[in-house]
């Protein structure tokens, strides 16, 4: 069996921190609307870093993702960026700090001086699987390490959901992200940033962000974070007057009942441009649709997860997206790309598009309508 040290590691950090962001406690100006009143996001849904670190195609896809990144920022120059969860697939990280694999996927957006927030998906906080060729020289694979293999001499509990995500705060000024609160713990990524208007005067746009678990718990988002938005949006928003939009990683349970049969043609009202495979839906709905339903203020709702799907459905007074896969690790070679959303102030505008990693776009859609 080869040691953990073997596996080879050649990071390179590229830390920025020259540029303003987006925290509250900082000297940095909040997120707001610039350039005619528009602001602009990019979604990087799916990336995948860190997938079979000890072969040559695992560091390869990486390199391809960041190429991906790096067209979708400077074709549509975002005024930020969501990381919409499995930056990473920690389930191939065979080193004690997968952070190192994460300081990677954000640093096609660092190096731009772009702000950003990020969610975790399913493969985040994964525990490492070791491969069975690991085994091959007794001639007996095996998926889990025997019980006889000492851990001392490394560590393969993955890296928590909130080692991730301290290191990329702690690291990163233009990281809006934020743990959330500790009462939603173990689901980390659940908070809030608020886009001012242009004249800095008032919120115009509301970005939530939930933890919809995966890894190291279930695939839900519980009941206590339907009642954190629910608290949240009657404190920040109580006459729904400022438009809300939402992010997490796994679609809800709702999204299979709009979705187009799967393989089929997409057809209006739903528009999108791959329908590849089934929903795969959270374990259980524990009242946040219903929540997000009551509210006009909510737009959309954006995911990632199934790296076959990147439509937008209507549902109720919302719409329901996803994402494009943005990185060559995951399943699927479907072409790659990044879902992009603009949001204008004057009038109110929130429209959508898919820009793809040949700089095309395709998939436009209002959802603010
Ligand atoms: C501002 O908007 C105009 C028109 O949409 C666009 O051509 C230009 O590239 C934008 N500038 C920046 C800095 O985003
Ligand atoms: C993991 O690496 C990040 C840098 O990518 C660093 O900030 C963090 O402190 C490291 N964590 C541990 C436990 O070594
Ligand atoms: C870009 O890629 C898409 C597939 O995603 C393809 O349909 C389109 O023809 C390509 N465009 C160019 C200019 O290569």
């Amino acid at each position: 069996m080869r040691e953990c040290s073997v596996v080879p590691l050649f990071i390179l950090l590229l830390l920025n921190f020259s540029v303003s962001g987006c925290r509250a406690n900082d000297d940095k100006s909040p997120l707001r609307m610039v350039n005619g009143s528009v602001f602009k996001i990019a979604l990087f849904a799916d990336l995948h870093y860190g997938e079979n670190a000890w072969t040559d195609w695992g560091p390869a896809q990486d390199v391809k993702s960041d190429y991906v990144m790096s067209t979708v920022l400077d074709s549509e120059k975002p005024d930020f960026v969501v990381y919409l969860g499995d930056v990473i697939t920690a389930n191939n990280i065979a080193i004690q700090n997968a952070s190192v694999y994460w300081d990677k996927a954000v640093s096609p957006t660092r190096k731009r001086g772009i702000p950003w927030a990020s969610v975790f998906g399913n493969h985040d906080d994964a525990y490492f699987e070791w491969p069975s060729e690991w085994f091959s020289a007794t001639g007996i694979p095996q998926v889990n390490p025997p019980p006889s293999i000492s851990y001392s001499a490394c560590t393969f509990r993955g890296t928590t959901r909130l080692e991730l995500m301290n290191a990329e705060i702690t690291n990163n000024k233009l990281s809006c992200s934020n743990n959330g609160p500790k009462t939603l713990w173990p689901g980390v990524s659940n908070y809030v940033l608020q886009v001012l208007s242009s004249d800095g005067s008032k919120p115009v746009l509301l970005m939530y962000f939930f933890d919809s678990g995966g890894g190291s718990y279930p695939e839900v988002i519980s009941y206590a974070q339907a009642l954190w938005f629910k608290q949240q949006s009657e404190l920040l928003n109580p006459n729904a007057k400022i438009a809300e939009v939402i992010f997490w990683h796994i679609p809800s349970t709702a999204y299979s009942k709009v979705a187009p049969k799967p393989m089929s043609v997409i057809t209006k009202p739903c528009i999108g441009s791959i329908n590849k495979e089934s929903v795969a839906s959270q374990e259980a709905e524990w009242g946040i649709m219903d929540i997000l339903t009551s509210r006009p203020s909510v737009k959309a709702v954006f995911v990632g997860h199934n790296h076959g799907l990147d439509w937008c459905c209507p549902y109720k007074s919302l719409w329901f997206c996803f994402a494009r896969h943005t990185g060559y690790g995951g399943y699927g070679s479907w072409p790659r790309g990044a879902r992009i959303i603009e949001v204008t102030e004057n009038p109110f505008t929130v429209k959508s598009w898919i820009r793809m990693e040949n700089a095309s776009t395709h998939s436009y859609v209002i959802l603010s309508s």
